[in-house]
C-alpha cells in the first residue's frame, strides 16, 4: 500500500495543491461549526478526485481515525490548528508537545520513536529541531508523515495556508509580486514559499540583511525556475511600493550559533504605519507568527493587515491536507508507481550540513540525489548541496551504491542494486 508523505513543498504537485485548496475553499464557504455538513461533502469531494486522492475510497472521512503529533519544538500556531482541523473532522488526537515528556528523554532514536506512534495512529505530524528529521521519519512511519517544521530546512503546511490566503485575498498567484522580509537564511517558512511560489507564477523580492540572504542552494533553485522571477535587495524602502504583498518573518534567535550576531540584526526590519505609507493602498502583510517587533501591533487594525486572517486559514487548510492524505493512504487501489528519482550513496561522504539529521542519528546512512532542477548533487534529507559532481562521483565509480528512492517522488518503495562489493 502507497504512503503518501508531505515533508516537502515538492511532495505536491501543482495537481494536488490545487486539490487541497479548492477542498478548503468549500470548508470555509460552509458552515464549518458543522461537522456532519462537512464530512458529508469532503466525501463527495474525494469520490470526485483523481489519483492519489480519489478512487474508491475506504473510510475517506477521518471519524474515527487518530492523529498523532510529535512535536519537539515549541509551537502555538501549527500544532493547534492540525488539532483542532482533525477534530473538525471526526478524527481524535494523540501525542505530545514536549520531547522532555517522551522517551527521547531516554535516549530513543527517532526512528525509534517514529515506528511506535506511527503503529498507534493513521496520520502523523512532526515538528522537530533537525533538519532532515522529517523526512527520516517518514521512512520509519507506516503512516503518511507532515513535517510541521524540521530545524531550518522546511515548513510545507504554512506555505499551504500562506498560498490559500494570496489566493483568496488576491484572487491568484500568477504574476503576484511577493516580498519575502527579514530572516531569509533560517527561516523555514520562507524555504518552502518562495519555492512554490515562483513555480505558480509569482515574483518573489528577497529582502534581507546581507548576514541572513537566502541560502545559495535555494536561490540557484529559484533562478533555474525562472531566474526572471528572483529579485534580491537589502531595502525593504526600495522594493515595497512595487509589491502586491509582503511576508514579513521574525529574525530567528534560536538558530544564530553567536548570539551577537543575533543581537547585530534583530530589529532590522520594522512594519508599521509609516513603513507602508510607501506601500500600495492593497499591498498586503502577511506573517506566518509569532512576531517579536518586526510589525508593530498598532498597524493591526490597517486593512491591510492580513496576518490574523491567515492564521485563521490554518483550520480549513489543514483539514483539507489532512482528510486527503488519510484518503489516499487509505486507498487499497494499486497505483502506479511514480517515478523514482536515483539515489546515490557515495562512499565515505558525508552531508556537510553540520544541522542535517545524518549527522544526529545513529542508524542513519547519508544518502544523496540529484536536484532535479540545478543538477547539483544534494543531500535527500536536508536539501544541502554535497562538494561533489555528478561526474566525480561517476569517476569514483567503485563502493557507489545506487537505490530507487522514493523520497524525492512519492514513490512506494525503495528497490536497492548494489553496482559494487562495497
Ligand atoms: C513559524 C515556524 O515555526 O517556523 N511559525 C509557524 O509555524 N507559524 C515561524 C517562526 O517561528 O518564526
Amino acid at each position: 500500500m502507497a504512503i503518501k508523505h508531505f515533508v516537502s513543498i515538492d511532495d505536491l504537485n501543482q495537481e494536488e495543491m490545487e486539490a487541497v485548496f479548492s477542498l478548503a475553499e468549500r470548508i470555509v464557504d460552509s458552515d464549518i461549526e458543522n461537522v456532519g455538513f462537512v464530512l458529508d461533502f469532503i466525501l463527495r469531494f474525494l469520490s470526485e478526485q483523481e489519483e492519489p486522492f480519489g478512487g474508491q475510497m475506504k473510510g475517506a472521512s477521518c471519524a474515527g481515525k487518530i492523529m498523532g503529533v510529535a512535536f519537539y519544538e515549541p509551537s502555538t500556531r501549527t500544532r493547534l490548528s492540525f488539532e483542532s482541523a482533525m477534530h473538525r473532522l471526526g478524527g481524535s488526537v494523540i501525542g505530545f508537545a514536549d520531547a522532555a515528556v517522551s522517551s527521547v528523554s531516554k535516549g530513543e532514536s527517532l526512528a525509534d520513536t517514529i515506528k511506535v506512534i506511527s503503529s498507534y495512529c493513521d496520520i502523523l505530524v512532526i515538528r522537530h529541531p533537525v533538519e532532515g528529521s522529517a523526512r527520516w521519519a517518514s521512512e520509519n512511519s507506516q503512516v503518511p508523515v507532515i513535517n510541521a517544521g524540521d530545524g531550518a530546512h522546511e515548513h510545507p503546511t504554512q506555505t499551504l495556508l500562506d498560498l490559500f490566503t494570496l489566493r483568496q485575498e488576491k484572487g491568484k498567484l500568477e504574476g503576484l509580486k511577493v516580498g519575502l522580509l527579514g530572516d531569509l537564511k533560517y527561516g523555514r517558512t520562507v524555504h518552502s514559499l518562495s519555492r512554490a511560489l515562483v513555480r505558480a507564477g509569482a515574483q518573489v523580492a528577497l529582502i534581507s540583511p546581507l548576514s541572513l540572504r537566502m541560502p545559495e542552494a535555494i536561490l540557484s533553485r529559484l533562478r533555474k525556475e525562472n531566474a526572471g522571477a528572483v529579485s534580491e535587495g537589502n531595502s525593504l524602502e526600495e522594493f515595497l511600493p512595487k509589491l502586491d504583498a509582503l511576508y514579513v518573518t521574525r529574525i530567528q534567535r534560536e538558530r544564530f550559533s553567536d548570539p551577537r550576531e543575533y543581537e547585530r540584526v534583530k530589529g532590522t526590519y520594522v512594519v508599521d504605519a509609516r513603513t507602508m505609507k510607501k506601500a500600495n493602498r492593497n499591498t498586503l502583510v502577511l506573517h506566518p507568527l509569532p512576531r517579536v517587533g518586526e510589525i508593530a501591533p498598532s498597524f493591526d487594525s490597517d486593512p491591510r493587515a492580513g496576518y490574523f486572517r491567515q492564521v485563521a486559514y490554518g483550520v480549513p487548510v489543514r483539514m483539507a491536507l489532512v482528510a486527503l492524505l488519510v484518503a489516499a493512504s487509505t486507498n487499497d487501489e494499486e497505483r502506479e508507481q511514480t517515478a523514482l528519482a536515483e539515489a546515490i550513496h557515495p562512499k565515505g561522504l558525508e552531508c556537510p550540513n553540520a544541522r542535517c539529521i545524518t549527522h544526529v542519528e545513529r542508524d542513519i546512512k547519508p544518502r544523496f540525489a540529484k536536484e532535479p532542477l540545478t543538477g547539483k548533487i544534494v543531500c535527500s534529507y536536508c536539501d544541502e548541496p554535497a562538494p561533489v559532481s555528478g561526474r566525480d562521483i561517476k569517476a569514483a565509480g567503485a563502493g557507489r551504491e545506487v537505490a530507487k528512492d522514493n523520497s524525492r517522488k512519492g514513490g512506494k518503495q525503495i528497490a536497492r542494486t548494489r553496482t559494487s562489493k562495497s
